[in-house]
């Protein structure tokens, strides 16, 4: 493990859940406490918490506030007000399915038998947020492995500690990269609307001195024309059965120019990332948000008012374009169908 490691999104203690409120970074460093699953679910949406493996994590943290609320005010019939508040935990967010998967985990110990139910919900969702953070450094090693010479890097969106339980899927594998002395220069695009690349990419990087660029997300197509780009490493929300990945809006356009400049990209997700049950990307659900994100800029008009607008937050790539997929099972060379279900039988 190296050091290059401090940025903390999600914070279970005794007190309870706090998340780092990432609608405030890079400006403000406060944490938002949460009491109630309706509280978590609204931090989800709200984008208070973040990222595929955070929105997971923070969602099993919202079960056992749950159980703890409903087993306080009635031990004997507790499970009976669990269902509705796992449903709006649901409906928080639709694109990234480790949400779903963190709380069908929950769910399962529903069922378990035994007295103060509190202690072995608490106990699954601390496993699931170790193990994410377990997941992320080994991520991290198996794709700086890839990584033959010391080059230079691009990213998109925030696919950092910022956006899992610590250390980042992408930003894992170059955290890991700098620390072996593999990156010379990561450029991190803005990624509007909501420029989680400008406010947190950028900013937790610098927490951990590792050397970060900025660009406008334009820029990059001209990055790889003019050969500074070595590889393209993102994060994703949900990868399909057949090896298509959903990630930010833009991911699919970084792919489209890496083939075409013969840039290497790279996809980095655990396997709670993969869902079997959708065959193509074409069944993952698209997210689209208020157009208020592109309209206006912390309630500054940034262009004419009136909704024309049209804000789909995430984007599918096609598998084939997808030249390397990093888990903690170990890596995908040119993901399909027959090879995620080679990787999946073995992920439990
Ligand atoms: O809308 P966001 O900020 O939740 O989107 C996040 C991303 O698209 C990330 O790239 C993805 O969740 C992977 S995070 C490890």
């Amino acid at each position: 493990m190296n050091n290059f490691d401090s940025v903390r999104p999600i914070r279970w203690s005794r007190e309870g859940l706090f998340l780092l409120d990432q609608r405030l970074l890079p400006g403000r460093y406060i944490e938002l406490q949460c009491t109630s699953a309706v509280d978590v679910a609204t931090a989800i949406r709200d984008m208070v918490v973040r990222g595929a493996p955070a929105i997971g994590i923070a969602a099993a943290y919202g079960v056992v506030l749950a159980v703890q609320n409903s087993y306080q005010e009635n031990p004997d019939n507790w499970r009976d007000a669990i269902a509705k508040d796992i449903n709006i935990l649901a409906a928080s967010r639709p694109t990234a399915v480790n949400l779903f998967w963190a709380l069908k985990r929950m769910a399962a110990l529903m069922v378990v038998d035994g007295e103060d139910p509190v202690p072995r919900f608490e106990a699954e969702a601390i496993t699931i947020h170790d193990e994410d953070v377990t997941a992320n450094h080994r991520m991290g090693e198996l794709g700086a492995a890839l990584i033959s010479e010391p080059c230079n890097m691009l990213t998109h969106c925030n696919a950092g500690a910022l956006a899992t339980g610590g250390y980042g899927t992408a930003l894992g594998v170059i955290r890991s990269a700098f620390a072996a002395g593999k990156l010379q220069q990561i450029y991190a695009d803005e990624t509007r609307p909501w420029l989680q690349g400008a406010r947190l990419t950028a900013w937790e990087l610098e927490q951990d001195g590792i050397p970060a660029r900025l660009i406008a997300d334009g820029a990059a197509a001209y990055l790889m024309q003019r050969g500074m780009i070595r590889w393209v490493v993102v994060g994703s929300d949900r990868i399909a059965a057949n090896g298509d990945v959903a990630n930010k809006i833009g991911t699919y356009g970084l792919a489209v120019n890496a083939r075409h400049h013969g840039v290497g990209f790279m996809v980095v997700a655990p396997t709670s990332t993969i869902d079997m049950s959708v065959a193509t990307g074409a069944e993952i659900p698209i997210e689209e948000r208020t157009t208020d994100e592109l309209l206006n800029f912390q309630g500054v008009a940034i262009a004419p008012q009136g909704g024309v607008a049209w804000n789909p937050v995430f984007d599918v790539t096609p598998a084939p374009l997808v030249g390397v997929l990093v888990t903690e099972r170990g890596v995908v060379h040119a993901p399909n169908h027959e090879k995620l279900s080679h990787l999946m039988a073995g992920a439990g």
